[in-house]
């Protein structure tokens, strides 16, 4: 239900999931059909855009990898000052608020400015991802955890992780962000001990109809990124639950002849 108390103006921050429409929540559609005003990111699909309400204003306040046209600064700001101005705004992000995008920070700003707000929760990218290309995120035997971790840091530095705690070979590694440092990724995972064949996937546009999947292992993880898009959404996953995705599960079945493969 949403909340009843709406007040002359509340914020929605609200998780649009990975791309396909039909990820939506039913909570989060009901927010996005009744906003008056939409702030959005660079990667909420326009199929999603669309189904705002005709005439609605849609500010996007999209950001790519270390270009950023609309500081944070100011997306808060914005949202206190439309706040002043409208009853219903939603402010619209990729996947979940909560991981790797900065809803917190929103939501901290507008507790500050006394702004009521409700946070709706979206499919974050590996959910999407997992279901999509039939690679689990666990899998008894093969992963008994999951981590999430971001691939992005300043331009010009190295990635910060706990590279001991990452080779892990019975976690499922979820990188976002990673595309522009998978061969420091590879690098240092190997180095901490995990096998370079270890098996790797990296999906871009993830259950979206362009959704694109190439598949590696630690040692040619560089490689297999170079042969991704820039500007699009990329996610690698690392981990033996790969070989369970529907094109590699079949392979596998073929190679130990479980299958015919004449
Ligand atoms: C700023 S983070 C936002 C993550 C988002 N809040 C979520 O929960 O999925 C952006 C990164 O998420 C990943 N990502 C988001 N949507 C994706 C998609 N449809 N396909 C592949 N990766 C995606 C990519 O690694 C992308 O660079």
């Amino acid at each position: 239900m949403m909340p009843s108390d709406i007040g002359p103006s509340h914020v929605f921050l609200v998780g649009a999931g990975p791309g396909d429409p039909d990820l939506l929540t039913v909570k989060a559609l009901k927010a996005i059909e009744t906003a008056d005003v939409v702030v959005h990111d660079r990667l909420v699909s326009p199929e999603i855009l669309s189904l705002c309400r005709p005439g609605v204003q849609l500010i996007d306040v999209g950001k790519a990898p270390n270009n950023h046209p609309f500081p944070q600064a100011n997306i808060n700001a914005l949202l206190v000052s439309l706040a002043g101005r409208h009853e219903r705004i939603v402010r619209l992000k990729g996947g979940d608020p909560y991981v790797f995008g900065r809803g917190s920070e929103e939501v901290a700003v507008l507790r500050d400015a006394g702004i009521a707000f409700t946070t709706i929760p979206g499919i974050t990218a590996a959910q999407g991802i997992a279901a999509s290309t039939g690679a689990p995120l666990t899998h008894r035997g093969l992963a008994t955890g999951v981590r999430f971790v971001t691939g992005h840091c300043r331009a010009g530095h190295e990635l910060e992780l706990d590279w001991d705690g990452l080779a892990d070979p019975d976690t499922t590694l979820i990188v976002y962000m990673g595309r522009g440092h998978a061969d420091e990724i590879s690098r240092q995972l190997m180095a901490k001990g995990l096998g370079g064949d270890m098996p790797v996937m990296l999906v871009e546009n993830g259950t979206r109809a362009n959704e694109t999947r190439h598949f590696a292992t630690l040692a040619t993880l560089a490689q297999a990124a170079r042969k991704t898009a820039r500007g699009v959404p990329v996610l690698i996953v690392i981990g033996r639950v790969v070989d369970l995705a529907d094109e590699r599960a079949a392979l596998l079945e073929v190679a130990q002849g479980k299958i015919s493969n004449g």
